[in-house]
């Protein structure tokens, strides 16, 4: 008979799903499979629940968030659900006046520039994202063995954002603030990395079982800028849930150059996008770390038998890796077709 103190059957079967294994480096029967925005608008399950709620309205809805976060979870059968919510999240629970624009993205209402607006970054505690909490546990009890990633926006993506007010391409003003007055971007870079780090704690607290940490945007810098700039302040936020024992996965956009050194942050996986071969990315990561990634989303548009290989290809190179989650190479498209992503997660999950 069980002691008292034995793990629920879910929750050993959740320790040893196919995700958190490979996460840890542990041998796998299939390589695990998520997609970066599987929840979206590519689902027409989706586009109706969000039908006249706005983003931001929704991500403080606990019901919401669990019926979108499981919609892809239910149709596609990932080995993992990703935490509905949004990076900017955080920040609005802490007053920051901002947006999500349909179709562009965060727009933040007054621009961060001096360092008076440091002040308008406190600290985020739990009682200030209560509906957080809330979804988590309503997820976890309804994932079962399913593990539930959390997640949340890195400094130099959320700087970005308030920086530069919304989306930007080159980050002129970021980096201008950066390398003008670097005093001040440390300051600035130091609160949001505590603020992202509670974000992540109020998850894992809550019982998500694995955390993304997304600096989509740190692409843009060189590998010298980002170990002084940026590495210290991702760390912080790595280092935030190092005593949770959760699997902390670091990704961004065009990080070739930066994969060794955002490893180095305290990732235990580094996903990976489509520009680096999957090999030479777990060789740049090194053995002690797991890649994900990085199959290029523009192929769920290529011919049938072009994207099978494709697939088949990334779970192969994926295998020479010490753990190999399988993912795209950035988010879902909007306008992808769901029986595309379908047959990809059968692909992956079927390869023998
Ligand atoms: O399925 C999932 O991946 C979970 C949910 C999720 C969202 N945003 C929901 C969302 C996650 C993990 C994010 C993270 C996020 N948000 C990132 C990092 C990931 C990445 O893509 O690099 C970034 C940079 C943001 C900022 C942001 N929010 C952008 C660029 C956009 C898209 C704007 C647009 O409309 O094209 C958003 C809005 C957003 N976040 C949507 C969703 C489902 C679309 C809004 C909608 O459906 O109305």
């Amino acid at each position: 008979t069980a002691s008292p103190s034995a793990p629920a059957p879910d929750a050993a079967a959740l320790h040893d799903s196919a995700f958190l294994r490979a996460c840890r480096r542990e041998p796998v029967e299939h390589t695990p499979v998520w997609f970066m925005r599987q929840a979206g608008r590519s689902l027409p399950e989706y586009r109706k629940v969000r039908e006249g709620i706005s983003m931001l309205d929704s991500c403080a809805r606990p019901d919401l968030v669990a019926e979108i976060t499981m919609q892809p979870v239910r149709r596609y059968g990932v080995d993992a659900a990703i935490f509905y919510s949004d990076i900017v999240v955080p920040l609005k629970a802490i007053g920051v006046d901002l947006d999500i624009v349909p179709g562009v993205g965060p727009v933040v209402a007054e621009p961060f520039a001096s360092r008076a607006d440091l002040d308008r970054l406190p600290e985020l505690t739990a009682a200030d994202v209560p509906y957080v909490s809330d979804a988590v546990r309503l997820l976890v009890a309804e994932l079962g063995a399913t593990p539930l990633i959390g997640f949340a926006g890195a400094p130099y993506t959320l700087a970005s954002y308030l920086v530069e007010g919304g989306p930007s391409k080159n980050h002129e003003r970021t980096k201008a603030l950066m390398y003008g007055d670097p005093e001040l971007w440390h300051a600035l870079a130091g609160r949001l990395a505590a603020i992202a780090g509670a974000f992540l704690r109020v998850q894992v607290e809550a019982g998500a079982s694995a955390v993304q940490l997304f600096d989509s945007w740190v692409g843009a810098l060189p590998l010298a800028d980002y170990r002084e700039l940026v590495q210290p302040h991702s760390a912080a936020v790595l280092d935030a849930v190092a005593d949770l024992g959760v699997p902390r996965i670091h990704f961004g956009v065009g990080t070739g150059e930066l994969l060794g050194a955002m490893g180095e942050a305290g990732a235990d996986v580094v996903g990976v996008d489509f520009r680096v071969a999957l090999d030479e990315a777990s060789r740049r990561v090194g053995p002690q770390r797991a890649v994900q990634g990085n199959l290029d989303p523009a192929l769920l548009f290529a011919p049938a038998p072009v994207l099978e290989r494709r697939v088949r290809a990334t779970v192969e190179a994926g295998r020479r890796a010490p753990g190999h989650v399988f993912n795209l190479g950035h988010g879902v498209p909007p306008n992808a077709d769901p029986a595309v992503l379908s047959r990809v997660v059968e692909l992956v999950q079927g390869a023998g």
